[in-house]
């Protein structure tokens, strides 16, 4: 290869070489920080049911009126924040057809969620869950032990049956020079500028994504009729890019 083509390689590789996936998972069981299965929950691989391609991953959770311990089924993604990281996080997900959708009560389908030594043992900043077929994420600033939180309603409806797809991106600030935005399905539905985002101390975070069925503990007891629940999800990655994040582009 002469020099001039040797440049206009290097060059193209460029832009490539900048960009990075900073973690990515296909819906496997393998290459997580962690997982999470509360009680009855459960995390499976399974390969009728996908994104794009199989397997995708399914957690479940049973509601059980004897047990009073909360409902997580979850894998994290350790380090996934710290103060001044901007990062992209990106997942597809899908609720099963007969997915009961009334009285409105909260599944947590997503967050961040770092351990403490004090007045929290963890405690979760954004969260992304659903409310009948609403959705809301949200803003934790202040500090573990003096939590200001600011709930976000999403001006998009849940569907049962069908693949979705969220991207959020974040600038994370203790002062006011923080930002998030969401997308979904391809859709920006959120855009909060120049705020805190997340509490002063300055711990790693975790990402999750999975079924925790927060409302069956916070609210006592379970809503409705459905005490089987499932979550598919797939495509789930951490960028520095939009490219990189959103389960359609990589
Ligand atoms: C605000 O927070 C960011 C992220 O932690 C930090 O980089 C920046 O220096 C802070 N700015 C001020 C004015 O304190």
């Amino acid at each position: 290869m002469d020099l001039r083509a040797f440049l206009v390689t290097l060059l193209m590789a460029w832009p490539a070489a900048q960009a990075k996936q900073i973690f990515s998972n296909q819906g496997t069981l393998k290459g997580w920080g962690g997982t999470q299965t509360e009680h009855k929950g459960e995390i499976k691989e399974v390969s009728d049911v996908f994104y794009d391609k199989a397997p995708a991953l399914v957690m479940t959770q049973t509601y059980d009126a004897s047990y009073t311990g909360r409902y997580h089924s979850e894998v994290r993604v350790l380090n996934a924040y710290k103060h001044g990281d901007t990062r992209f996080y990106g997942f597809a997900f899908r609720l099963p057809p007969d997915w009961q959708f009334d009285p409105a009560q909260s599944y947590d389908l997503a967050q961040f969620i770092a351990p403490f030594d004090k007045c929290d043992s963890y405690m979760p900043s954004t969260m992304f869950w659903s409310e009948g077929s609403k959705l809301f994420t949200r803003l934790k600033s202040g500090s573990v032990c003096d939590q200001k939180t600011k709930e976000l309603p999403l001006d998009v409806t849940l569907t049962a049956g069908k693949w979705h797809k969220v991207v959020i991106q974040a600038r994370w600030a203790s002062n006011s020079t923080g930002y998030i935005r969401l997308w979904f399905d391809g859709k920006q539905v959120l855009n909060v500028q120049d705020v805190a985002t997340t509490v002063s101390e300055d711990v790693p975070f975790q990402f999750r994504v999975g079924l925790y069925a927060n409302g069956w503990h916070d609210d006592k007891g379970m809503k409705g009729t459905q005490g089987f629940r499932q979550v598919f999800y797939d495509k789930i990655a951490i960028a520095t890019t939009m490219d990189e994040a959103d389960p359609d582009r990589w």
